[in-house]
């Protein structure tokens, strides 16, 4: 194993940064949720410091006293510069965003924006929970499009559920979680351009949940649902939330494509007046200066995947995980370990280890646990370890 955890590095990585006690010390849901004797490797959360341009950035927000309502254009101007940097993406104009408080507000505004109460919201189940619950706060409804055997999205499933969502004639949205939480699936650019020509066939709105997109494997680029051919009136949500571990520091971006501007003129003042400062000041720094530091994060986890999948392999091999090329999230196909339909529960009373239950991720989730990969590989190997004993 220690060849798996030893590779030559020029930049320091920072999920080795923190020890176990400086992470008990922290007071963020990760951390807190679950006695002392438990392990969590749940809530997308990471365990890094924070990346030091970001710090320095809010720091001296902090030092200035400038702390009031937010302003300007500076965050898109970072994201766009971002996109065209690692993504060779062009296309995301300033004028046609909207600072929005957080991802999970912004997907609601977008929802709103694009459907009425009642109408249908389609999402390719399993599927990060607060999707359902955010669509049953805005009224509207679900309709699932299970991911196929390969994980990936399933086409046919898809346009039978635009054609459920929208009988009678009824707008519908389609919630597009890109990559995909909790399986890592990073769609394909012909993936994404057959899900737009399917949604114009319908007339069915998609709104992209692009939060995890600075997280790719090594080798693998993201690719933009608004850059592809037929996307013109989607609209999108980005975030430097996951990329920089910035949950605390709330903050997000709604980004319409060309044909979606008119909607985005319909986001209430209130909406994007919300959003913290310091926030978009966090945010802003980790997408303009921070890329060096999310590279070196990046490398880590192209260790943790592979650390995974070797460790599954030796210790519970009846456990089904493919490594996706996205986020830092293992979904973990346990059915064969005869857990029975929530395995999560078992690993936490057996095991004392925090895993997400698949339960909570709709129709697919059951016998499935979702494991949280942005941690330290000694964290990672001790984590298997108490899954095993639950287990033997
Ligand atoms: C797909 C997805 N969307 C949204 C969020 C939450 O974003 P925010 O905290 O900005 O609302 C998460 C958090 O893990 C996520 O995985």
């Amino acid at each position: 194993m220690s060849g798996l955890l030893s590779g030559a590095r020029t930049a320091v990585n920072p999920l080795r940064q923190l020890t176990i006690h400086q992470l008990r010390q922290r007071t963020s849901l990760k951390w807190r949720e679950y006695p002392d004797d438990v392990l969590p490797l749940w809530v997308a959360e990471m365990d890094v410091p924070l990346a030091e341009p970001v710090a320095l950035a809010i720091t001296d927000a902090v030092a200035r006293g400038d702390t009031g309502y937010t302003a300007g254009t500076a965050y898109p101007q970072a994201v766009a510069e971002f996109a065209a940097r690692r993504w060779g993406w062009d296309g995301l104009a300033v004028e046609r965003t909207a600072l929005v408080p957080d991802v999970m507000h912004g997907v609601v505004e977008a929802l709103r924006l694009v459907t009425d109460p009642g109408d249908a919201v389609v999402v390719n189940c399993p599927v990060y929970p607060p999707f359902y619950e955010s669509v049953a706060h805005a009224e509207r409804r679900i309709v699932e499009a299970p991911l196929g055997e390969d994980l990936r999205i399933d086409l046919d499933a898809l346009g039978d559920a635009f054609r459920r969502a929208r009988a009678g004639g009824r707008p519908a949205a389609y919630l597009l979680c890109s990559p995909h939480n909790p399986t890592g699936v990073m769609h394909s650019a012909a993936e994404l351009t057959a899900v737009a020509e399917l949604a114009q066939r319908h007339g069915v709105r998609v709104v992209a949940d692009e939060i995890h997109a600075p997280v790719v494997a090594g080798g693998a680029r993201f690719v933009p649902y608004l850059s592809v051919p037929g996307a013109e009136n989607g609209l999108s949500l980005m975030s430097a939330s996951k990329g920089w571990n910035l949950a605390g520091l709330r903050g997000g971006l709604l980004v319409a494509g060309p044909a979606a501007a008119g909607d985005l003129a319909r986001v209430p003042f209130g909406v994007s007046v919300g959003t913290s400062h310091l926030g978009v000041i966090a945010h802003t720094a980790a997408f303009r200066d921070g890329g060096e530091w999310l590279d070196a994060v990046l490398t880590g986890l192209d260790d943790n995947r592979r650390l995974l999948t070797a460790l599954l392999a030796e210790h519970l091999p009846a456990v089904r995980y493919q490594p996706g090329q996205a986020t830092y999230l293992a979904w973990l196909d346990c059915r064969a370990l005869g857990l029975g339909d929530d395995p999560a529960s078992v690993f936490l009373d057996r095991g004392r280890v925090a895993l997400n239950s698949g339960l909570a991720f709709g129709t697919g989730g059951v016998g499935h646990v979702r494991l949280n990969l942005a941690t330290a590989p000694e964290l990672i190997i001790e984590a298997v370890h108490r899954m095993a004993s639950a287990v033997g």
